[in-house]
């Protein structure tokens, strides 16, 4: 699956935590756009969409939540429960967000501007597209 864990470096001492998030570096593409998700209601499931060509690193900086990744062939699900910890994203991965803690705050670093465009937003025309390998 176009998906990878990825660990950024985690800097603690007396004062605090400082964690370091380079585009290019341990990043592997330049940032375009940073966005967050936060305030989710209990029960609610966001995303159910696809990306033609973005890809995206998804980061829980504060409290927890699920991502369930499903590539027309297999799915994954990951619990972020850890500010140095991100989930890289590839294109056409189908994406659902759901158990967010209250507190939960879900930072995301993409690699190109916000383009409706880019979004598959049917499943089955997710699954249409993968079968014939349009992209
Ligand atoms: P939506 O795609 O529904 O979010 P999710 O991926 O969590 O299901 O986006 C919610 C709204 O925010 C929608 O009106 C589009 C808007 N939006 C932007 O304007 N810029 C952005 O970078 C993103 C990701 C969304």
């Amino acid at each position: 699956m176009n998906m990878q864990l990825i660990d950024f470096p985690s800097f603690i001492d007396e004062r605090g935590s400082l964690v370091a998030i380079e585009g290019i570096q341990n990043i592997p593409f330049e940032i375009k756009r940073v966005y967050y998700i936060r305030d989710v209601k209990q029960g609610v499931r966001r995303g159910f969409h696809a990306h033609k060509e973005l890809c995206q690193v998804l980061i829980c900086v504060n409290g927890s939540c699920k991502i369930l990744l499903d590539d027309g062939n297999a799915k994954h699900e990951f619990l972020l429960d850890s500010s140095n910890k991100g989930l890289l994203v590839g294109k056409m991965v189908w994406r659902q967000m759901y158990d967010f803690s209250p507190d939960a705050v879900l930072l995301v670093l993409a690699s190109e501007h916000h383009e409706e465009q880019d979004y598959i937003r049917d499943y089955e025309e997710f699954l249409k597209m993968k079968i014939e390998g349009t992209i």
